[in-house]
């Protein structure tokens, strides 16, 4: 029970991480809002929660609308009076090159990716000043620490996930607020295997392309990401902030196999 007792919302748990992470978060012990554009997928969470016994409420939200965002932290405020952990992690991706990116696209991915975790931040921030705590983990990606062709804007948005969360974590750490962000690889999800294995040609061979870059030799699944945001909103990592934590196996310590070694 590393999150007993704890008030906790994660944005995008309608599904993939999100989804992974509301289970594991209320297994922990604590109190999850599901909060998600989708009311389908994160009233099914809610439920997948409460049939193992644990606490859960979902909210609709759409991350890149402040007044949502807004009535978000305050409601979760006021019905508990406190939040504990607030897990900035709903996102979208568009595989394509940056030339080909349509301005509509740059929006959708900045207005998500990072307008939502600096509009998660901006709300929260003063409440768990208020309360002298809190630990909230914003969402990047391998690709917001190295470029990924085909993926540019989305690296421009979890590059600055990353700078935001920094830079969160060194304004709020006197009000004994932790801010971190996770950098996940390749991790089995709805938007991995539909927006982007699916769209490939052969999806079977891009996989396999995909994998043979990993040092682990094989992509991630939702669990393993869940578990380290687990660990980040757990008093476990008390001394820890201002950290961009790779959840990639191996990927982005890796120049690649330039040269093969058997
Ligand atoms: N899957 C991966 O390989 C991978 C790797 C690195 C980072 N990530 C990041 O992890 C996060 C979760 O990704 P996933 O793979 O679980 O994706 P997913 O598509 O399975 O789930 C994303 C969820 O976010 C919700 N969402 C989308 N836009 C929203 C909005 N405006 N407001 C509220 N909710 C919204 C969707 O309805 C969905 O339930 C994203 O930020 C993604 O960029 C994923």
């Amino acid at each position: 029970m590393q999150l007993k007792d704890k008030i906790s919302i994660i944005t995008g748990a309608g599904s993939g991480i999100g989804r992974s992470s509301a289970l594991l978060f209320a297994k922990e012990g604590a109190t999850v809002v599901v909060a998600d554009l989708n009311e389908q997928a994160g009233m099914e969470t809610v439920e997948l929660i409460r049939s193992q016994d644990g606490q859960a409420t979902f909210q609709q939200t759409d991350v890149t609308n402040a007044t949502d965002m807004n009535r978000l932290i305050d409601t979760v405020h006021r019905q508990f009076g406190k939040i504990d952990i607030m897990f900035n992690n709903a996102g979208l991706e568009y595989f394509t090159t940056i030339a080909d990116t349509t301005e509509e696209e740059w929006d959708r991915t900045i207005n998500t990716n990072l307008k939502g975790v600096f509009l998660g931040l901006k709300f929260v921030l003063p409440i768990m000043k208020a309360q002298g705590s809190g630990s909230i983990i914003n969402m990047a990606s391998v690709a917001g620490l190295a470029a990924w062709p085909g993926l540019g804007v989305y690296s421009a948005a979890k590059g600055g996930v990353i700078l935001l969360s920094k830079a969160a974590a060194a304004e709020y750490g006197k009000f004994g607020i932790r801010v971190n962000s996770l950098c996940p690889g390749s991790i089995r999800t709805p938007l991995l295997e539909e927006q982007f294995l699916g769209k490939m040609d052969d999806p079977a061979a891009a996989e396999a392309q995909l994998r043979n870059h990993y040092p682990l030799n094989r992509l991630g699944n939702p669990d393993e990401v869940a578990s380290a945001a687990v660990f980040l909103a757990s008093d476990s990592a008390s001394f820890i902030t201002g950290q961009a934590l790779g959840v990639d196996g191996g990927l982005s310590s890796f120049v690649g196999d330039l040269i093969s070694i058997k």
